[in-house]
């Protein structure tokens, strides 16, 4: 199958809305990274994209919808939802009690009673979501495992062949994935991402976070994850022979961030661990230094921590 690259105007997001609702899978821009979208009422579309990121089945999908009226109908928004509306549209991931009536794939939540929704607040997600009109089912658009994607060539680099088209919408801006809150009992943060765990507090109070590497409910629950083709040590300095990445002040080519700005480090993370793994090719190390635990700082060293975990 060729992978047709679609350019985020009128026509390319029509176009896009139109190979969803025949069922197809459209690689798309969010704020966040590159979601791989299909419909998700569509059984075969969602079986498609775990075929496709070569995903194993028990890690179910995000649905992505235009607003949370919208989210109501596949999902029971919590008392007190008020609270947390102003993250959206925004990086934020809620898991909810699914509408069992609500005509989602149950491939989608893999057979959970629980359903992930977000409300992302790309302009060209947004365009697509109008146009397409249903639920739309997105992992990260990477075959599983491995980086993140932040562009649409990172995109065709893992999916080309596998999907029928790219919408390109340029960089994404947070570069990392949403914060994902678990929400079916007590407030659970399930994964750190583009909303900081702060941010959530503030309004929250202290949140529990939650996972079991063994019985993952959230992908980045599984240990070894974001991983380049080359090893990967957390370092602060590379050593002779390795491919070092800084953040902060520091002689590496390849840095997160020269001025120790968290919200540039997460825009730049996915695109140089993929550049850093051109350079050290099959078989070469990545040292990269981790940065301080704060802020979009927790997103970043979850992916690190993961990107270096033994395979
Ligand atoms: O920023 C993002 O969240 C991107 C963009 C494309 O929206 N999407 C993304 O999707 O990162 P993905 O599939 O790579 O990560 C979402 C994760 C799933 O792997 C899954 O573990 C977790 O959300 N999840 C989905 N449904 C869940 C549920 N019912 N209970 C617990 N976790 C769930
Ligand atoms: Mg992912």
């Amino acid at each position: 199958m060729d992978t047709t690259l679609l350019s985020a105007d009128d026509a390319g997001i029509g176009a896009a809305a139109a190979i969803l609702r025949a069922g197809g899978l459209v690689g798309f821009p969010s704020e966040t990274v590159y979601g791989l979208g299909g419909d998700a009422r569509d059984d075969r579309a969602v079986a498609r994209i775990y075929e496709a990121k070569g995903r194993p089945s028990f890690n179910p999908l995000i649905v992505h919808l235009p607003d949370a009226e919208a989210v109501d109908r596949y999902a029971r928004l919590p008392k007190g939802f008020d609270r947390l509306a102003g993250f959206w549209p925004g990086p934020l991931t809620l898991v909810l009690p699914l509408r069992p009536d609500a005509g989602l794939s149950p491939l989608v939540t893999a057979g959970l009673d629980s359903v992930a929704v977000r409300v992302p607040g790309h302009p060209v997600t947004r365009a697509l979501l109008r146009a397409f009109g249903g639920p739309l089912a997105g992992p990260s658009a990477n075959p599983s495992g491995r980086i993140s994607p932040t562009r649409a060539a990172h995109v065709m680099d893992g999916l080309a062949g596998r999907i029928e088209a790219v919408l390109d919408g340029g960089p994404c801006a947070v570069g990392v994935e949403s914060t994902i809150l678990g929400l079916v009992d007590a407030p659970v943060l399930l994964r750190p991402g583009g909303i900081p765990q702060e941010a959530l507090e503030a309004i929250l109070g202290p949140l529990a976070t939650g996972g079991d590497a063994a019985k993952p409910s959230a992908p980045g629950q599984l240990l070894s994850h974001y991983a380049p083709r080359g090893r990967v040590r957390l370092e602060a300095r590379a050593a002779a022979g390795e491919v070092g990445i800084g953040f902060g002040p520091g002689p590496e080519a390849l840095n997160l961030s020269p001025s120790g700005d968290l919200v540039e480090a997460a825009a730049n993370l996915f695109h140089l661990l993929r550049a850093a793994d051109d350079l050290a090719g099959e078989g070469g190390t990545i040292a990269i230094a981790p940065v301080p635990q704060t802020g979009l700082g927790r997103a970043i060293n979850d992916r690190l921590r993961r990107a270096a975990a033994p395979r």
